[in-house]
């Protein structure tokens, strides 16, 4: 940003707090691509505002924390667990997330958690948690900053910034698909989400297509026009683009040239000697489609008995967003899955799905990208995914498979170098399972040589370049339009 500061506002800081057992308290690195990726971002002099992941009353204690949270540039966003319930559990993760999924709304969705929320209610929370981030927001804006909003959560901030300061610099990046308007149009309140998040001068989204599907949204539900350039609302232009994301893959090769993962990676060898080995790493969440992964890696082990006791799936399933209960579902019934594959066809000796339900430090994820065959990434709907671009930064030894779903944004840049899958379609997936295990190595260096290409040039770093540059350049346009 010309001279000031950049803030950037995500409803999560990249570190979540916690108090260890002496009452200390602790910073853990937050899981997600949102923060893998902004911490891949250096060039700027940043304010990171974000909520961190618990809740500390006003006195010493909370003074203590957000001291040190200062000191590594990040200012937290105080929620109580009420109105977080309603806002986070409830408005962002089981009304709008899943319907920029694709996945249609749901009555009872709505009844969960006390059994009395509406939508209405979470709607008013997000509404009063979006006022809650503005508030800090303006409160340490300063003229010449540049505000760089995040995600779905905060898809009302634009409108609140610029109607405190009209002159304010604000451009908002959604991290997810947004899906056909003939999804989006079911959302209740979609008139008031898309006029808000319109005020922005700049909105981004990782591909052409997601950028498409929020102009047509704009254009049939509030009767605006849309161009290929953005969207106009009463003379005001927003401007509407994609903007890939990317990795910072110097900080996997560096890390993959350390002792400590090194040594993982000597362990993990010894330990998989002689057999193959697969890979999923994903938050546990229905948009990855851990089951529809486990279900045709069973369906492989069924239709060779060769490869028994050959190959096996490590699979990490990131604890999240615990308290919705539509992710519990999905928990059991991973496990359900797992025990009842690893029963079939499990031996004295051989385990064939190695399932964690925990979060790996930035080694081990680094070695096992390292070390690992091929990595399954099997999502329903996915705005990037980011574990494809690392896996394929920690690749070049290996040169492993990318077995990608063709409906993660990945897909439309690693497309060219991987197996692309439909996840629904089991066989579908067997198949290439199977052929990512007896592909040729001149094959896969030469598809991992294309991969790899891609990562290495479009990166975290030149993905915020463009952006904020882009930013810069829309609210000069703006500015001389007043
Ligand atoms: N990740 C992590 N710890 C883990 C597993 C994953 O920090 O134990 C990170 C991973 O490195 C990646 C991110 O979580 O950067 C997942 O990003 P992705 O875009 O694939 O999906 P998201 O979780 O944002 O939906
Ligand atoms: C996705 C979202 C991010 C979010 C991350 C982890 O990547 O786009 O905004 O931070 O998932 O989810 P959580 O709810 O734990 O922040």
């Amino acid at each position: 940003p010309s001279g000031g500061r950049l803030i950037v506002v995500a409803n999560r800081l990249p570190v979540t707090c916690s108090k260890d057992a002496a009452g200390k308290w602790k910073l853990q690195i937050s899981a997600g691509g949102l923060v893998s990726a902004l911490m891949g971002v250096n060039n700027y002099s940043t304010l990171w505002i974000g909520w961190p992941g618990i809740y500390v009353k006003p006195g010493r204690d909370r003074d203590a924390l957000a001291a040190m949270l200062k000191r590594e540039g990040y200012l937290p966003v105080w929620l109580e667990s009420g109105l977080l319930d309603l806002y986070y559990n409830g408005f962002c993760n089981s009304v709008l997330w899943q319907l920029f999924h694709y996945v249609p709304l749901q009555l009872d969705g709505w009844q969960r958690l006390g059994e009395h929320q509406t939508l209405q209610m979470q709607w008013g929370a997000y509404q009063q948690a979006n006022d809650r981030f503005g508030e800090v927001v303006l409160h340490c804006y300063q003229p010449g900053d540049m505000v760089w909003v995040q995600d779905y959560h905060l898809m009302l901030l634009p409108s609140i910034l610029k109607n405190a300061v009209p002159r304010i610099k604000v451009g908002w990046f959604l991290h997810t698909p947004f899906p056909s308007s003939e999804i989006y149009r079911t959302l209740p309140v979609r008139e008031e989400v898309l006029r808000a998040t319109l005020r922005a001068d700049l909105i981004g989204f990782h591909t052409y297509d997601y950028a498409r599907h929020f102009i047509s949204s704009c254009t049939r539900i509030l009767g605006l026009e849309g161009t290929p350039e953005g969207v106009e609302d009463n003379g005001s232009v927003a401007r509407v683009a994609a903007f890939p994301i990317g990795i910072d893959p110097e900080r996997f090769a560096q890390a993959l040239e350390t002792q400590e993962v090194q040594m993982n990676i000597a362990k993990l060898l010894n330990r998989y000697a002689g057999r193959k080995v697969m890979l999923g790493v994903d938050r546990l969440d229905m948009i990855k489609g851990i089951p529809q992964k486990l279900l045709a890696f069973e369906k492989f082990l069924h239709e060779h008995p060769e490869w028994r006791d050959k190959v096996l799936l490590v699979q990490i399933a990131v604890p999240s967003r615990t308290d919705v209960p539509e992710y519990q579902k999905l928990r059991s019934m991973v496990h359900e899955i797992v025990g009842r594959i690893n029963g079939a066809f499990g031996t004295l000796t051989y385990v064939p799905i190695h399932h964690l339900d925990r979060q790996l430090s930035f080694h081990e994820l680094c070695a096992l990208y390292a070390v690992t065959d091929v990595a399954l990434i099997t999502s329903l709907r996915d705005g990037m995914n980011l574990v494809s671009y690392e896996y394929v930064a920690c690749q070049a030894d290996n040169a492993g498979v990318l077995v990608l779903s063709e409906f993660a944004g990945a897909a439309q840049s690693l497309g060219a170098g991987s197996i692309l899958v439909n996840p629904w379609n089991i066989n579908d997936v067997a198949a290439a399972i199977e052929d990512a295990l007896t592909m040729s190595e001149e094959e896969r260096r030469e598809r991992h040589r294309q991969n790899f290409m891609h990562v290495a040039t479009h990166t975290a770093q030149t993905w915020a370049d463009t952006f904020i540059s882009e930013l810069n350049d829309t609210h000069i346009e703006a500015d001389l339009r007043l």
